[in-house]
């Protein structure tokens, strides 16, 4: 008999519209594993309500979106279980055991609470409990890999820390989870040089109209060198974004030898619209179907809500809670 698949776990927060960091750095990946693993992509729409939680109508909206935007990209749902973490009880019931096993000290020391805290806001509960649901969402699964951008490691080491400690009192239940993290992909830069961020307003929506591509590129800070000037093109933002769009040799050496930048701009603009027009022609297919889609979500929360009931049955059998 073949052996079963390792099985890996991520997903990405309806927070808006996803860009073109969150595609090289995370969702990329998710296409890329999906031959090689038993992959559970979710939907974190219960991590979407933890800064303030948003209306109805837009909350539905983006979770939408993020399922279109995870089928457009090529997430094949014959191969990956694709489903809404709502639709998966277990998740908060796990978060619950954890909650009452980790220490305020400890998830004081997480980046996203620190960060929060910092900006003098009064952090929601759920915020600081945000790394325990994640945990969860991973643990549930016996993933052994997570495949994430670099601001996530901390999340995943989170979620090692708590297997470790729930099996050291328990027994051993849960397999120690390890982040996936590619090095080149691991900070896309932005429009402006920074991280790109939503919270920066340097972003490239992937399903950008080609208007809004044109903008992006062209708001893209170029500096005083002439025209055939030799510089690095790792020192140039617009290189460092087109490189990943186009990541050939002949591409490197024409900025080397100083490719103009207005000629630069045009054709990263051409290569980022025909990078991503298959993808939006995915996109409106399954856009323009929503019986299907709620078909593959429905079929992919009975298959999670399966084995994630099982792996709930031994915790609570392992904690006492089932007599
Ligand atoms: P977020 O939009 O912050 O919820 O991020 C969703 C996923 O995309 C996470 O795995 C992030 O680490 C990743 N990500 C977000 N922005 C970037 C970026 N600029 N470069 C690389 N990865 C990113
Ligand atoms: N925190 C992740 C993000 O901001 C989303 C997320 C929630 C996640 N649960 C997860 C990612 C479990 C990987 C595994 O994008």
């Amino acid at each position: 008999m073949q052996s079963p698949k390792p099985r890996l776990v991520s997903g990405v927060k309806p927070t808006g519209r996803i860009h073109v960091g969150n595609y090289f750095g995370a969702i990329e990946q998710f296409v890329k594993l999906q031959h090689d693993y038993d992959s559970f992509i979710f939907i974190p729409n219960l991590h979407a309500l933890t800064e303030s939680i948003p209306s109805k109508e837009e909350l539905i909206t983006r979770t939408m979106d993020v399922v279109l935007d995870y089928l457009a990209v090529g997430i094949d749902p014959e191969k990956v279980t694709l489903f809404k973490q709502s639709d998966v009880p277990a998740h908060a019931s796990l978060a619950w055991i954890f909650d009452c096993l980790v220490t305020v000290p400890y998830l004081m020391r997480a980046h996203a609470y620190k960060d929060a805290e910092a900006k003098g806001k009064e952090v929601s509960a759920g915020t600081f409990m945000y790394p325990v649901l994640m945990a969860a969402d991973i643990l549930l699964y016996d993933a052994t890999i997570v495949p994430v951008g670099k601001d996530q490691k901390q999340h995943v080491e989170y979620a090692r820390d708590i297997a470790i400690k729930f099996n050291n009192q328990f027994g051993t239940l849960f397999t120690l989870p390890q982040e996936k993290i590619l090095e080149n992909t691991a900070i896309i830069p932005g429009t402006d040089g920074r991280k790109m961020s939503k919270s920066y307003n340097n972003t490239i929506p992937l399903f950008a109209t080609d208007e809004e591509i044109t903008k992006a590129v062209m708001s893209i800070p170029t500096d005083s060198r002439g025209k055939d000037e030799e510089k690095d093109p790792d020192e140039l933002i617009l290189y460092q974004i087109h490189k990943y769009f186009n990541p050939s040799p002949e591409l490197r050496a024409s900025y080397a030898k100083g490719l103009g930048y207005g000629d630069a701009k045009k054709m990263l603009i051409q290569d980022i619209i025909t990078f991503v027009t298959p993808m939006r022609e995915r996109r409106a297919t399954f856009a323009a179907n929503p019986k299907l889609v709620q078909e593959i979500l429905i079929s992919g929360a009975m298959k999670a809500n399966d084995i994630a009931m099982k792996k709930m049955f031994d915790v609570y059998e392992a904690v006492g809670l089932t007599q």
